[in-house]
């Protein structure tokens, strides 16, 4: 097994969610195909999703946020175990507080998922004109299709803050917003002009 395959073993293992493997195949094409070299990441889990990317090309370059501590530092030795700490450059810092120092080509949104709009609204400023934003688990596990009698108070608000998000967007005239039914839902956010 190799270094990676270990670092996926060991996410599965600890239960760290990750973006599924069509929706890395679909990251990777549109990060190659726009040439996007500047890429912030809000949720690092273990790594997985900004390890992939900065694979691609050596001149991506990631900052990718991870809240919690013990999270953060297994993201950094896994980053420096692939020999790529000089393409991502994790901070254990809150999403919900960090200012970034720059602006960046493509922004994905995986934090807190009944944040989705705060961290929109914060981050969008630090896109770059042409940029992408992407925020994943849309359909969080297909639970914001169905309202069930067995699903918990707090899965219920989750879900409802993030249908609420994908309404509010969808209808913001300004954005080309794309509903991608890729992996756990993905929508895809653009500026028009
Ligand atoms: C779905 S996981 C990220 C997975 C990663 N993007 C990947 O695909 O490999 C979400 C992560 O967001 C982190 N998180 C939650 N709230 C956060 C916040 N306010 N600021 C930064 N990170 C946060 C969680 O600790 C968790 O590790």
């Amino acid at each position: 097994m190799n270094n990676f395959d270990q670092i996926k073993t060991k996410a599965t293992l600890d239960k760290i969610p990750s973006m599924t493997q069509d929706g890395l195949f679909y990251c990777e094409h549109l990060i190659l195909s726009q040439e996007i070299t500047s890429i912030l990441e809000i949720g690092t889990g273990y790594g997985i999703w900004s390890i992939s990317m900065a694979q691609l090309n050596k001149d991506i370059h990631i900052t990718s946020l991870e809240l919690l501590e013990k999270r953060a530092k297994i993201a950094q030795s896994n980053i420096q175990s692939m020999s790529l700490q000089d393409q991502i450059t994790l901070e254990n810092v809150d999403a919900l507080s960090y200012t970034p120092s720059k602006h960046y080509d493509f922004i994905f949104i995986d934090g807190p998922k009944s944040q989705n709009k705060a961290l929109f609204l914060k981050y969008l400023p630090f896109l770059n004109p042409n940029g992408y934003i992407l925020v994943d688990n849309i359909d969080f596990h297909g639970e914001t299709k169905t309202e069930r009698s067995d699903q918990s108070r707090d899965l219920k608000q989750m879900v409802r803050k993030i249908n609420d998000f994908k309404t509010w967007i969808l209808n913001e005239s300004d954005l080309n917003v794309i509903d991608l039914e890729i992996g756990d839902g993905l929508l895809l956010i653009s500026r028009k002009y």
